[in-house]
């Protein structure tokens, strides 16, 4: 496996710039052509039809750059950004840390972008097809961020396939508290107001922190229910850093994804499953890194599963090994549809402690 090879002289890297180096090698190869995967992992959803159900997670093609790439790499889909209305630098760096030894990371990026304009115009400009979805954030120096949310569904409704409701960053200060209920019934049927106004209606679905209490979780799901949102995605990186072994990094300020955000991420999707039953589409994200751990999300309850921290240890070969690997499951375990398990051990999972 060339990957194995490789990865120690791009871990001489930092890890931004080694980041930067594989969206530029992406972006210049031909795309590979996606391979039909197996019609038992094939998910009709958000009235989209997607051809697996495991998606390349936000932050790695920030500005829709490589989604064609991704998309043949294995992928069913693509998220990008998270983008603002306006461009914006981020954070000083460095500003990305690896964990190896605990197969995590830390970012506090605090979304450098290219700001809509730019990402809309590149995502209008597309060749391939496949399913594009774009995560939207506000400005860190916005006066009125509930708006700079707003302006995603129009910007956005005609160029990709779903929109992705980022109130979950731990690196733009105070953005969190946007999940506190209040704020979040108004800003989501505002959402909702908009996609309902808009030409082409664009699926919303809001993407939460794993560090949720039980009752923020509750009321969450409650809003989006009411409002008629259309799916959740569990969970964003997390600000404890319980587990870590690996102590020189494990200071850094930041979210942490990966290897030790598997278990936080899961109790909370599955909690929300148990909440939500089928009336919402939901994205599980956190800490995959194989088709066992793939799997595993999807018995705990998600319809989809995304993956970032996983393909920097792993390579990005990963994706084609998930898919696959999850082809073989239903093989072993005699199920005619991938959406067969999906919450299946849903209420185990949702009894244990984060
Ligand atoms: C370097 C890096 C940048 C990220 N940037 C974003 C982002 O811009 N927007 C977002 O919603 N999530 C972002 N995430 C979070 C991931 O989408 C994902 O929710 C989280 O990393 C957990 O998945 P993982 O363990 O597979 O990485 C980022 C993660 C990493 C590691």
């Amino acid at each position: 496996m060339i990957y194995s090879l490789l990865r120690p002289l791009i871990f001489l890297l930092d890890a931004e710039a080694a980041h930067r180096l594989t969206v530029r090698v992406l972006a210049r190869g031909p795309a590979p052509r996606p391979r039909p995967s197996d019609a038992r992992l094939a998910r009709h959803l958000l009235g989209l039809d997607f051809p697996n159900p495991l998606g390349l997670a936000a932050g790695f093609d920030k500005n829709g750059e490589v989604t064609d790439a991704a998309l043949g790499l294995g992928f069913g889909f693509v998220e990008v950004g998270t983008v603002t209305p306006r461009p914006q630098a981020g954070n000083p760096r460095p500003r990305v840390f690896r964990l190896p030894r605990n197969r995590a990371v830390i970012n506090r990026l605090g979304f450098n972008n290219d700001g809509f304009d730019v990402v809309a115009r590149r995502l209008a400009a597309r060749r391939g097809r496949g399913i594009v979805g774009v995560n939207v954030g506000p400005n860190r120096d916005s006066a009125d961020r509930a708006a700079d949310y707003v302006a995603g569904v129009s910007r956005f409704a005609a160029v990709a396939d779903y929109l992705a409701v980022n109130v979950s960053s731990p690196n733009t200060p105070g953005l969190r508290d946007l999940q506190a209920s209040a704020a979040l019934s108004d800003l989501l049927a505002r959402l909702a107001r908009a996609r309902d106004a808009a030409a082409r209606r664009i699926p919303i679905l809001v993407k939460i922190a794993p560090d949720l209490d039980a009752a923020a979780l509750a009321a969450t799901v409650e809003t989006s229910l009411s409002v008629g949102i259309d799916g959740m995605i569990v969970a964003n990186t997390t600000v404890t850093r319980d587990g870590l072994t690996d102590r020189d990094r494990a200071g850094e300020s930041g979210g942490l994804s990966g290897r030790p955000l598997f278990h936080r991420s899961t109790v909370a999707l599955a909690k929300v499953r148990r909440l939500a039953g089928n009336d919402l589409v939901l994205v599980g994200v956190g800490g995959i890194d194989s088709a066992a751990t793939a799997w595993d999300k999807i018995t705990a309850g998600a319809d989809l599963v995304q993956v970032y921290t996983g393909m920097i240890y792993e390579g990005p070969g990963l994706a084609r090994r998930i898919v696959t690997g999850l082809a073989e499951r239903l093989d072993r375990e005699g199920v005619v549809s991938i959406a067969d398990v999906v919450g299946r051990e849903a209420d185990r999972w949702a009894g244990l402690d984060a």
